[in-house]
């Protein structure tokens, strides 16, 4: 059967290698006689899978030792409740800079423990931008500071680290893993595995040690740092076979260049489609360009009807997904690190034939 060029915003593409590695060790990894999925969590093989997965995540994100690497549950959604929980706990304060739906949400949970401050917003232009930050604009005494480094909906990414005191806690759930980052610049990166990483039910946590240990007397036990940190990501079961298919793809990763090749790639496909969107007369992108993300490409025609019949011939021809979000229409391209760049080629390729037939 064949494969289609699968354009989702997540779950999404895996590469094809780390599938046909899952295929062939489903019913006995590695003479354990058992697949991942009947392993106990407390056994030595899992034991070796888990492990080797943190390593490798460390290896390929150049992680520093003051940092845990957490394998968590309940996804990026839970991370809006946990990071205040957790460290909205000195002087009751967090600055948020609001950069899209994902944003808006992290606030609002936030709201419930304390108080959260709105830096900034995006919000007038349909978050079609990154708004300019200045140090003068975060207050002195917020516990930490939350930005949504790419915003998966919209398309746009952070090119730049704030300038900021306090902890810089981020929501990296659609560009982990796409580039390198400098891990010691954030008090803490969070990302739902879905899109860049593996199989959904797996959250990733890298949290610099100094911010774990102070949560509030509220917070559930589940969604404390501190009891899976000195748990290692073992307090209870944790999405066994979900971490075991994301080790597979940092295993991948790391004997395919790491993320400087990733980026290199990530660039190539980005390009590709931009250049096609800034000379296409039918369509374009929404994002102003200084902060288009490498990751998600929104773009549109002026004709709703056309957007539509687009989506349908794209998808015949097997290109799928490529609706954009209910909330802004139009379509999206999520390009995450397995989308080959044939993939891209080829969709803008059928992007210029449709241009043609539909003049
Ligand atoms: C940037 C961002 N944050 C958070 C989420 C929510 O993630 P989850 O579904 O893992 O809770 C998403 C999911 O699409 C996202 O793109």
């Amino acid at each position: 059967m064949a494969r289609v060029y699968n354009f989702s915003a997540g779950p999404s593409m895996l590469p094809e290698e780390v599938l046909k590695t899952a295929a062939e060790q489903m019913l006995d990894y590695e003479g354990s006689g058992q697949s991942v999925m009947e392993m106990s969590h407390r056994s030595k093989v899992y034991d070796k899978i888990i492990k080797d997965a943190e390593n490798d995540l460390r290896k390929l994100m150049e992680i520093p030792d003051n940092y845990k690497v957490l394998f968590l549950q309940g996804g990026a959604s839970s991370q809006f409740a946990m990071i205040p929980l957790n460290l909205m706990t000195k002087n009751g304060k967090a600055d948020y800079v609001i950069t899209g739906q994902w944003s808006k949400k992290a606030f609002s949970e936030a709201k419930k423990y304390g108080e959260p401050n709105k830096v900034a917003s995006s919000e007038d232009k349909i978050f079609n931008y990154i708004p300019k930050l200045d140090k003068s604009m975060f207050d002195k005494d917020a516990d930490y500071v939350h930005i949504t480094y790419n915003n998966t909906i919209y398309g746009t990414v952070y090119h730049e680290i704030p300038d900021v005191d306090a902890p810089i806690v981020t929501d990296m759930s659609s560009c982990i893993l796409s580039e390198p980052v400098d891990v010691s610049k954030f008090g803490m990166i969070y990302a739902g595995a879905q899109k860049n990483v593996g199989p959904a039910g797996v959250t990733i946590v890298i949290i610099r040690e100094d911010l774990i240990g102070k949560a509030m007397d509220i917070t559930p036990t589940m969604f404390d740092y501190q009891i899976h940190a000195d748990n290692e990501s073992l307090y209870n079961t944790p999405p066994c076979y979900g971490i075991y298919v994301c080790g597979l793809v940092f295993k991948y990763l790391l004997k395919n260049g790491g993320l400087k090749a990733m980026k290199e790639i990530n660039e190539k496909k980005a390009k590709i489609l931009y250049d096609f969107l800034d000379s296409s007369e039918m369509f374009r992108g929404t994002v102003v360009k200084e902060d288009r993300s490498l990751m998600n490409v929104p773009f549109v025609t002026d004709d709703e009807e056309l957007n539509a019949k687009f989506i349908k011939e794209a998808t015949e021809a097997g290109f799928v997904n490529l609706k954009g979000h209910r909330s802004v229409g139009g379509m999206r391209a999520s390009i995450y690190n397995a989308m080959p760049v044939e993939g891209v080629e080829a969709l803008v390729e059928f992007m210029k034939k449709f241009e043609s037939e539909n003049k």
